[in-house]
């Protein structure tokens, strides 16, 4: 066991944990919505117009800021008329992107928004700009938001929502490089200029916009769209980073059965993001001192289970995901002045989810429990700190964040490191604690829970002693530690 010497300094804040930063992404992709979030009024599921109620119950427990929709790719296919009033007649469609199915579009604005006011989160909207009109998304946003008396607002009152939603967050395209319309960087930051001044602040709603932003290492995109669209039109741009073990598509790897070396790979990949985001970050200084990014969608992919639909992008989830979920939360809480959200892609049955389900059965993902046991940073002031270090497979293996917030000190440790544990020494400054609550979660990497077994891998309460100077406690291999100090 190694013995490292760790350190807070309380009085040193560095700067805000949006609670945004703990987001989620839901696409009209495989079971995400359709057998997953949604099962319809009619289901023998217990729901709430529709939407299950132990998916509400468990994102109103991991305190769910956000939620990201309709795409994804599918957003930029996705004409939002479709999926309002009578069900019965809402035009179906096929999903050409995701396994082509037909969409019924069952699950639509009103279902969305009334979703996200049942469980207390910011409905984040991501507007159609490969095959919309500027018109579309001008209209969407009206129906939306507008109190008074037009066209657009009645037709909402008559859909059966009196009162406008509360609309903040809009993105305007997705992935406009790739499947939103293949654009080129100038093309596209033109196309944003235009969209975005039609989407108006009706009634006293705020909308912070977001510019679809580059892909992975993609400097030139981030560079061109800063120069054309500055801070004036928007908030932040996006950024999207998957986490391949191998760091190529078509090589993705098995989600439940991999090696220790491709495990290694894994995390070493996570931590790129750090690099990516503080590259990206140093162009967007050349422009702005406010532009913010966020990381609209993240996590890991690796390839379908078995016997799956390839265009559902069904996989398992283990103690490596968590591991992942771990070290980037700690990455993203590092660098908050910078990262105003983050959506891990996505939240239900589809890539790196936080909850599985089947038929009526539910299951937290270990990374679902590490959103939980991370939630106390959220809206917190990061504070400086720091923790002596060992290797593993040629990179750090513990990362850690520390905020201050409403509830006290939260510190939150990750050792990556299968074989070696470490007992650690935390000297604090500027903050006495009288109560240490800590949660672990750790177990054999490649545990996952599943339907039978339910949570094989879930937090537990963990032994944190208050020291003279600061605190003391374990962090066995493989595991993530959560400390709140009151
Ligand atoms: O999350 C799955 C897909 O990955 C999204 O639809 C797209 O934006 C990204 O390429």
């Amino acid at each position: 066991m190694k013995k490292l010497c760790a350190a807070v300094n309380a009085a040193d804040k560095r700067s805000h944990i949006n609670r945004e930063i703990y987001g989620n992404f839901s696409e009209h992709l495989g079971r995400c919505i359709y057998n997953g979030i949604y099962v319809g009024e009619n289901s023998s599921i217990p729901n709430t117009a529709g939407v299950r109620n132990d998916i509400i119950e468990a994102f109103k427990e991991i305190r769910l800021p956000v939620l990201r929709w309709p795409g994804g790719c599918f957003a930029d296919e996705y004409h939002w008329r479709d999926g309002i009033g009578d069900k019965e007649k809402r035009p179906k469609m096929v999903n050409t992107h995701w396994g082509g199915v037909t969409e019924d579009n069952s699950f639509g604005t009103h279902e969305f928004f009334n979703m996200c006011e049942e469980i207390g989160c910011e409905p984040y909207l991501s507007a159609n700009v490969g095959s919309g009109t500027v018109e579309e998304m001008a209209d969407w946003i009206e129906y939306i938001t507008f109190d008074g008396v037009s066209p657009l607002a009645d037709e909402r009152r008559k859909n059966g929502r009196e009162k406008p939603w509360k609309l903040k967050y809009l993105g305007i395209g997705n992935e406009n490089w790739g499947c939103g319309g293949n654009m080129r960087p100038e093309y596209y930051a033109d196309l944003y200029r235009r969209y975005q001044t039609y989407c108006r602040n009706f009634s006293g709603n705020e909308l912070y916009k977001i510019a679809s932003g580059p892909n992975v290492d993609d400097y030139h995109w981030t560079d061109t769209i800063m120069g054309i669209i500055g801070d004036w039109h928007a908030k932040a741009i996006s950024l999207h980073y998957y986490t391949i073990p191998s760091g190529d598509f078509a090589h993705k790897g098995s989600a439940v059965d991999f090696t220790d070396e491709v495990y290694y790979q894994t995390i070493s990949q996570a931590r790129r993001i750090e690099r990516l985001i503080d590259k990206h970050a140093a162009i967007m200084k050349k422009y702005s001192d406010n532009m913010k990014l966020a990381v609209d969608e993240w996590g890991c992919w690796f390839d379908v289970e078995e016997g799956t639909n390839p265009g559902f992008l069904y996989q398992q989830n283990t103690m490596r995901d968590a591991m992942v979920a771990a070290v980037s939360l700690n990455i993203f809480n590092s660098r908050s002045d910078v990262v105003s959200m983050a959506n891990i892609a996505q939240a239900v049955n589809v890539l790196q989810a936080v909850i599985l389900t089947e038929g009526e059965k539910l299951v937290k993902t270990p990374t679902y429990h590490i959103f939980d046991m991370y939630k106390t940073h959220q809206d917190s002031e990061l504070v400086y700190s720091f923790t002596e270090n060992f290797e593993t497979n040629g990179m750090p293996a513990v990362s850690q964040s520390v905020s201050v917030g409403k509830e006290g000190m939260t510190l939150t440790f990750a050792n990556a490191s299968l074989d070696e544990g470490a007992h650690i020494d935390c000297s604090i400054l500027g903050f006495k604690a009288q109560n240490a609550e800590a949660r672990i979660l750790t177990g054999e990497v490649h545990t996952f829970n599943d339907f039978a077994d339910g949570d094989r891998i879930a937090p537990s309460a963990h032994a944190v002693d208050i020291t003279d100077s600061g605190i003391s406690f374990e962090l066995p291999p493989c595991s993530v530690v959560s400390i709140l100090l009151s």
